[in-house]
């Protein structure tokens, strides 16, 4: 191999320099690995097995041998960081150090990116040279928020996408799935202690279609995830090392399941699982004690499935009519001393918060939480420009940039829409999503508070498998490279040069990305 070559490394490593000839794996490669190191190293083990058919066994040892025609994978380099590796490549080992299980991974990410194509091929490839072209390389993410988010409200997508989504996700070293799992058009996640939020308000009688809003299709919509489901899929993602944040929507986006249990709305009845797009009205009522029975109820199992850290309790677009003219929530008001609607739902907020942090949970939630006043230990998504973050992380809140601008893979991808498939609006080219800096405007002194950022997938218009890996990729292996490299370490054109290598790549995986034209 050439060392001109391009070698396709998305997100391109902090620092890489390339040596003289390669590594070729052959029958007898074998592969250690210290303790720690040994999840990682099946993993890896599996993934070069099922195309080369070698046999790799992996040897695990307190002290790794330094022996040739082999793999070594040690957990042994604090230095490092949480999710930082340093991967040697000469012509007769491969040597992958960090100081956690996470970096190992990352380093097992990029020695596939630098392995032929045809590892990404599931059955056995005969007549394939398996060489790593010699390296030396030392690599951490800039930040440790990097996240990609899919809406399963407006569209479902079964189990086995799902775990796809993820897969694509790793081999971009991404870190959290938002998994957006309530929506007015549909609640996807079984409750058990509220069978009637799947039962009726999975299902929805017919949906907008994509050509024109204001009409529906006429045909019944439906789909959720039971609780092993949501197990294996929080199973699959955390041996990938990403976690999965749920977003439970409150107290807006939340006719699905108003429809399901009336009783929480301010009317008390007439609800429907939705079916047009857009900011419905309705919303939970925020004076009934019942609805924070409910929706308490409702996180205990949330909390049970979920492990991750944070909970995204939704908080965006709840408009504030219904609240202005129902009793309860005027009686609300009243006792708790508000001032207005507004403070009403940084109530609601409030109140949650405690819940969850009670129980050893961050709330997360998007930037109209500030709206009213921030829950004290609130983390701020921001969507709406980065604003809000900046208003949150400059009063000392942890927060995830977001904003449509840069982020919202639901918007077009040409300016030219006659030849693009139906989408919600906007214009995100790549080059911009590329030159996305989650801390700009972010007072020097907080951007320690700016945990990274995230993709957005919403799907009012993406209704099927294909069109979400038209929408997402290649533009969140742009997104990839902005969260792990500072902006003075990126390089658009750079960035280009290893584009068409990388896309040979989503080819191989069968991803259906957008070419370009
Ligand atoms: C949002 O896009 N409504 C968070
Ligand atoms: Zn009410």
């Amino acid at each position: 191999m050439s060392t001109t070559e391009v070698l396709a490394l998305v997100p391109r490593p902090q620092s890489l320099v390339r040596g003289q000839g390669q590594f070729t794996l052959t029958q007898q490669t074998q592969i250690f690995a210290s303790p720690d190191a040994a999840p990682v190293a099946e993993y890896l083990a599996a993934l070069l097995r099922r195309s080369s058919g070698f046999p790799l066994p992996v040897s695990v040892q307190d002290t790794v041998p330094d022996a040739q025609n082999t793999l070594l994978l040690v957990a042994d380099a604090p230095g490092l960081g949480d999710e930082g590796y340093e991967l040697v490549v000469n012509t007769q080992q491969v040597v992958l150090r960090a100081a956690a299980a996470a970096g190992l991974f990352y380093g097992v990410q990029t020695i596939r990116q630098l392995l032929p194509l045809t590892i990404e091929e599931s059955g056995l490839q005969q007549d394939v040279i398996w060489a790593i072209p010699a390296v030396t390389i030392k690599d951490h993410p800039r930040f440790s928020w990097r996240g990609l988010h899919l809406d399963v409200g407006r569209h479902w997508f079964p189990v086995a996408f799902v775990k796809k989504f993820i897969d694509w996700m790793a081999l971009h070293k991404f870190n959290v799935f938002h998994w957006h799992l309530t929506e007015d058009q549909g609640w996807r996640i079984e409750i058990k202690r509220y069978p009637r939020l799947t039962e009726v308000g999975s299902r929805r009688a017919a949906t907008p279609i994509p050509a024109n809003r204001e009409q529906n299709d006429g045909k019944p919509y439906g789909g959720h995830y039971t609780q092993d489901e949501i197990r294996e899929v929080v199973a699959y993602a955390k041996a990938r090392y990403i976690t999965v944040l749920p977003e439970i929507e409150m107290p807006g986006h939340a006719l699905a399941a108003l429809a399901a249990y009336p009783e929480l709305g301010c009317a008390g009845e007439g609800y429907q699982v939705w079916t047009r797009w857009g900011i419905a009205k309705d919303v939970f009522c925020a004076g009934n004690e019942d609805t924070y029975t409910f929706l308490e109820n409702v996180l205990a199992e949330v909390l049970d499935l979920f492990p991750s850290e944070f909970i995204h309790i939704g908080g965006d677009e709840c408009p504030k009519g219904r609240w202005e003219s129902c009793p309860k929530c005027q009686a609300m008001i009243q006792r708790e001393s508000l001032k207005d609607e507004h403070e009403l739902q940084s109530y609601v907020i409030s109140r949650i918060e405690k819940f969850l942090n009670a129980h050893n949970r961050r709330l997360i939630g998007w930037d109209e939480i500030l709206e009213g006043g921030l829950a004290p230990n609130a983390t701020v998504m921001s969507w709406r420009g980065t604003e809000g973050g900046i208003a949150a992380a400059s009063a000392g809140h942890d927060v995830v940039m977001s904003p449509e601008s840069h982020c919202y893979f639901d918007h077009y991808q040409a300016k030219d829409r006659e030849n693009e498939p139906p989408a919600i609006g906007g214009f995100l080219p790549l080059e911009k999503v590329y030159a996305f800096d989650p801390t700009t405007g972010v007072p020097e002194d907080k951007t320690c508070h700016v945990l990274g950022g995230q993709g957005n997938t919403w799907t009012e218009y993406i209704p099927t498998e294909a069109q979400v890996e038209y929408m997402v990729y290649p533009r969140a292996a742009a997104l990839a490279e902005a969260l792990w490299l500072s902006p003075d370490g990126r390089d658009f054109a750079d960035f280009m040069r290893r584009l068409p290598g990388h896309l040979q790549r989503l080819d191989r995986l069968g991803i259906r990305y957008r070419k370009s034209r």
